[in-house]
């Protein structure tokens, strides 16, 4: 047994995510943790909104309403549908504790005691028509990297380029569309993280096992000369977590706020605090403190590729320069983007299907299952409702779906409601059980490496293989000629369905409780030895038929759902 600690990357409170999002962090993180804990691990998940920062501001404005009452509904809005998906963190906690505001200060007053912070005196984009000066989102322009025209002020979204609001060529107000814009003096806190270059290549290059697609934008913005320049990680916003150095005021620093990604990456440790506070755990320290048990932790992160950048650079800057005995991410699994019926799922423009639709319409595993299945690993992946209705009717009707209502009805029409002797297991079970063992192995090594449409091909393949072996020994014919062997098939068939439950949870939990409730499975210990766990229900042990794990999606279904989410979120 290991300690795992796992985040996915905290999202922004400016709105529900779109199954984009979803897919590229918070699901594939959910389903590591339930394997993980499934197969007896301690598991630490957390995850957070993302609070601070102009799109918060932008969006609470756009609502009518005080930032702070704002985040306050949309973070519970945002935790309820993480329960609606399954989502199973252990804390969903807010970058705007107090707890991340404490922990936050004292990470800048221990990089300005170790000489890793600059103090400058810069020039920054003022609006006169707006009375203040415009950082990040409240400035738009295009990118000087790649041309793209709605660059924001600090990053873009199309090249992923991090920028300055200065670096923008013809740049407007977003608060006003402005472009009478002036450039004024302030001061601001810079980290020195191009001090840093060596240690965090030395580091990057250490991690060899990583996704390439993680390791490759990290090397990419390490050797591209600016990717490493010194980051500006205060802000002239109101919303925010005030500049202090530890707990002292910061001469200079009066009415800033940190930069959202300084807190944000901060709040995974601040969530674990959070965690104990509200009574779920004890000690956070031996998750996130390597001088206080968080030696033997593994720390797994889960992010969408535009995220990379500050995981890999920035934060571990943070951590390794405040030299404090902080717990380092040990492996970094990114995912490239999802898109939308022939375009790009957008939260601004409101394209795609957003969490709350998708729970609207169909229950959390058929979105479990085919995000997941389709997970962007290797390359951008797309949704199409044509293939979504496909695949979901293929792998959770005709496949699972059917395995499970064709045993449990047919053994209670022939038999009873309760599993059948009919003598051991012959040579057709034998050769099951041996194939079975190693699509297991298979399985797990694809969740131990964290590849998801592998792991999900892997167990797809142990569904199919307990449908042809019903299908070639087809117990209502053996039942004709040899009714007791028929008892045995039917015996196996409902230990099989057992046994889907215990590995298929971490993919589509709901549909699994269902199998392991309907199987009286009181004991759903992971299957270490595939034979004893096909033997777990004893004959004369009880069951119940399921309802319908899963009604296929109709023609019609589809092509409504298709219109509806053709257009633009209302
Ligand atoms: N809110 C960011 C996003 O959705 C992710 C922040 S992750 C953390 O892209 F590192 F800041 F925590
Ligand atoms: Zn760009």
């Amino acid at each position: 047994m290991a300690r795992h600690l796992i985040t996915s990357a905290i999202p922004y409170i400016n709105g529900i995510k779109h199954l984009g999002n979803l897919v590229g962090s918070q699901l594939p993180a959910d389903l590591y943790a339930r394997y993980l804990r499934g197969r007896g691990h301690e598991v630490l998940f957390l995850c957070a909104t993302d609070e601070h920062g102009t799109p918060a501001e932008l969006a609470a404005a756009k609502a009518g309403k005080p930032v702070a009452e704002y985040c306050a509904e949309m973070h519970a809005v945002q935790a309820r549908i993480a329960d609606g998906f399954g989502l199973s963190f252990d804390h969903f906690g807010r970058s705007s504790s107090p707890q991340n505001r404490d922990l936050t200060q004292a990470f800048a007053g221990r990089l300005h005691e170790v000489g890793l912070i600059r103090e400058v005196t810069e020039e920054q984009v003022y609006s006169k028509t707006d009375g203040r000066f415009l950082p990040d989102r409240y400035i738009e322009g295009t990118c000087p990297n790649c041309g793209f025209e709605s660059a924001r002020g600090d990053q873009c979204d199309n090249c992923t380029k991090q920028l300055d609001p200065t670096d923008l060529i013809e740049p407007h107000s977003t608060i006003s569309g402005a472009t009478d814009l002036e450039v004024r003096e302030t001061k601001h806190l810079y980290l020195r993280q191009s001090d840093m270059r060596g240690k965090l290549q030395d580091w990057i290059d250490s991690k060899t096992d990583w996704p390439v697609l993680t390791t490759s934008i990290a090397k990419k913005w390490l050797n591209d000369g600016d990717g490493l320049q010194d980051r500006g990680i205060t802000r002239d916003l109101d919303w925010g977590i005030p500049v202090r150095k530890g707990t002292q005021d910061w001469p200079g620093m009066e009415g800033k706020v940190f930069y959202v990604w300084f807190d944000a990456p901060i709040e995974y440790i601040a969530s674990a605090q959070e965690w104990v506070d509200a009574g779920k755990g004890t000690d956070w320290e031996r998750w996130w403190r390597t001088d206080k048990g968080a030696g033997d932790v593994r720390y797994t992160q889960f992010m969408g590729k535009d995220n990379v950048p500050f995981h890999t650079l920035s934060f571990p800057a943070t951590i390794m320069g405040a030299d404090q005995d902080w717990k380092l991410v040990d492996y970094i699994k990114s995912f490239n983007y999802l898109n939308y019926d022939g375009g790009q799922f957008s939260t601004s423009r409101g394209r795609g299907v957003f969490m709350d639709q998708a729970l609207d319409i169909l229950p959390a595993d058929v979105w479990r299952w085919w995000l997941l299945s389709h997970a962007p690993e290797t390359s951008d992946a797309e949704f199409t409702w044509e293939a979504f209705q496909q695949d979901v009717n293929k792998d959770l009707a005709d496949v699972l779906g059917n395995f499970v209502s064709r045993v449990t009805k047919f053994c209670r029409s022939k038999f009873s409601e309760a599993v059948p002797e009919g003598g051991d297991y012959g040579e057709a079970e034998t050769a099951l059980i041996a194939e079975l063992t190693d699509k297991v192995k298979t399985y797990e090594a694809h969740m131990d490496a964290i590849e998801v449409r592998k792991a999900a091909a892997a167990l797809r393949s142990i569904w199919v293989a307990g449908n042809e072996y019903l299908q070639a020994q087809a117990p209502w014919t053996t039942i004709k000629e040899d009714p007791a062997k028929a008892e045995m098939q039917v015996r196996l068939g409902l230990n099989l369905i057992r046994l889907y439950g215990i590995l298929s949870a971490p993919f589509i939990p709901t549909m699994s409780r269902t199998m392991l409730d309907a199987m009286g499975a009181s004991d759903a210990a992971w299957p270490s030895d595939v034979a004893a766990a096909l033997t777990a229900l004893p004959p004369g042990h009880a069951f119940t038929v399921p309802e319908n794990l899963f009604s296929k999606i109709t023609d019609d279904q589809r092509a409504e759902w298709a219109s509806r989410f053709a257009g633009v979120r209302g």
